[in-house]
């Protein structure tokens, strides 16, 4: 079997590398060798990171996609339109697809799906969500008879490696930041990272899988870290957990196509909790099964080898199916219900910067008292410049409560700094 690798960057080179050396056992095993066909890149002049025949390497796309030896295409381009271009033009040629694009896949799942069902083959992408762990396989193949009812999980480790080491280090996010982008884990633009986002296209590759039903990128609702201050995470050590940028997906498993509720935020995560341990850029996901129970899935979320072993899995997976001239479905169904907002659920912290004088935390907590919010516990401290600090935990209460507090506060003249509303995950 060829295949036809379309990109030879951090994870292109990373499963050349894994195809070579672990070649001769792997055709043992699957009884046939895996080879590699073409190979498209931009500059083939460029330096790789592993040793790359010349003779391999094309621009253009047509010497891999009118192949007809090629029987199976992996996509390691990154974002944009022409690896979406790619990937339909492969799959119109009827050769199978592996990707690790969590941007194409968030937003153009049912439609890849048919054209991978109508040509006979699969699509798999075992690597767009949580680099080498093997979550998707487990979601669409170990737990495909489970009613799930909650997927919650840490899928971007740069922001975890950032919170780590605001709390391990007392680091501010800005110098924590400059040390992910020192070291790799961030890029030069980190937006995507900090605001959510890319979190947010996991979690609507994941919920699409565990759930059966078409979640979009833009059906996630986003918060991200990008508001948490070095006084945010000192309070939850305070009590008792660290800040997590969660990506979490729930739907009540009793109820037939009951609506899903898909959100991506920070958290307080209480140590107790086997999420609160996941440090670094480690990801880890934990999720729950109406038979199975508790289930908790970790390991490294990106870089070079563990992404390109997740993508090798799927590489293994397309070939035995084109084998036995069989394939993989990913059934999901469109018209997804999502949760109304305002019946979402939670335990707040809310912190702020008052001004100190008599009758300002009277004023705060009236506006608490008006929506209905009830406060479990207030932290004040000292920060000269005649402001306060004040941190307020709430009792369980509806989000749409705690944003009704949060516009009655900004339009307190007291209030010099409102910071980020933190969930608490019990
Ligand atoms: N890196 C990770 O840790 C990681 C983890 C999980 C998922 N992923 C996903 O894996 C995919 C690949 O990531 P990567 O980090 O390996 O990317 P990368 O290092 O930027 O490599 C991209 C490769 O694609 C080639 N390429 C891009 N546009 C092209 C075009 N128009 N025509 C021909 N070749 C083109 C580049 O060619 P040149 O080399 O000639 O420039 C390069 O070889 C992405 O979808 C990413 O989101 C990556």
């Amino acid at each position: 079997m060829k295949i036809g690798l379309l990109g030879c960057g951090t994870v292109g080179s990373a499963l050349v590398s894994l195809l070579d050396q672990e070649g001769e056992r792997l055709a043992y095993l699957l009884g046939e060798p895996l080879e590699l066909g073409r190979i498209l890149v931009r500059d083939p002049e460029k330096e790789r990171s592993w040793p790359i025949p010349a003779s391999l390497l094309t621009t253009q796309l047509s010497d891999v996609i009118d192949d007809a030896e090629i029987g199976l295409v992996v996509e390691l381009l990154g974002p944009g339109e022409f690896a979406l271009a790619a990937i339909r033009a492969a799959l119109r040629a009827e050769k199978s697809v592996v990707t690790a694009n969590k941007e194409i896949l968030s937003t153009h799942f049912p439609e890849l799906e048919l054209a991978a069902e109508a040509a006979n083959r699969d699509i798999f992408f075992e690597a767009a969500v949580a680099g080498g762990i093997p979550l998707i396989r487990a979601l669409r193949v170990s737990l495909f008879g489970e009613r799930l009812s909650r997927i919650v999980g840490i899928v971007n480790g740069t922001t975890n490696y950032i919170l780590t080491k605001m709390q391990e280090e007392h680091l501010s996010l800005e110098v924590a930041l400059g040390e992910a982008q020192q070291l790799g884990y961030a890029e030069a633009d980190p937006s995507g990272d900090l605001s959510g986002r890319d979190a947010a296209s996991k979690l609507a590759i994941i919920a699409s899988i565990a759930f059966g039903s078409h979640v979009d990128v833009e059906d996630v609702k986003v918060d991200g870290i990008w508001g948490v201050t070095p006084s945010d995470v000192d309070f939850a050590a305070r009590s008792g957990g660290v800040i997590k940028l969660l990506a979490q997906a729930e739907r009540d498993a009793d109820i037939p196509d009951a609506p899903i509720r898909v959100e991506v935020f920070p958290a307080i995560v209480m140590s107790t909790h086997p999420l609160a341990s996941v440090r670094g850029s480690f990801n880890a996901v934990f999720v729950e099964g109406s038979a199975v129970g508790q289930l908790m899935f970790s390991g490294p979320g990106a870089g070079g080898l563990p992404t390109a072993s997740a993508v090798l899995a799927d590489v293994i997976d397309a070939v035995k199916n084109l084998r036995n001239s069989t394939r993989a479905p990913m059934r999901v169904t469109e018209g997804t219900h999502f949760v109304d907002d305002s019946t979402v659920e939670a335990v707040f912290a809310l912190s702020m910067e008052v001004v100190d004088a008599p009758g300002v935390l009277a004023q705060v907590s009236e506006v608490f008292g008006q929506h209905g919010v009830s406060i479990a516990r207030m932290e004040q401290d000292e920060l000269g410049a005649e402001l306060a600090h004040l941190v307020f935990l709430t009792h369980r209460t509806r989000l749409s409560a705690m944003k009704a507090t949060i516009a009655g506060l900004a339009g307190l003249d007291v209030i010099a700094r409102l910071h980020q509303i933190l969930r608490v995950l019990e």
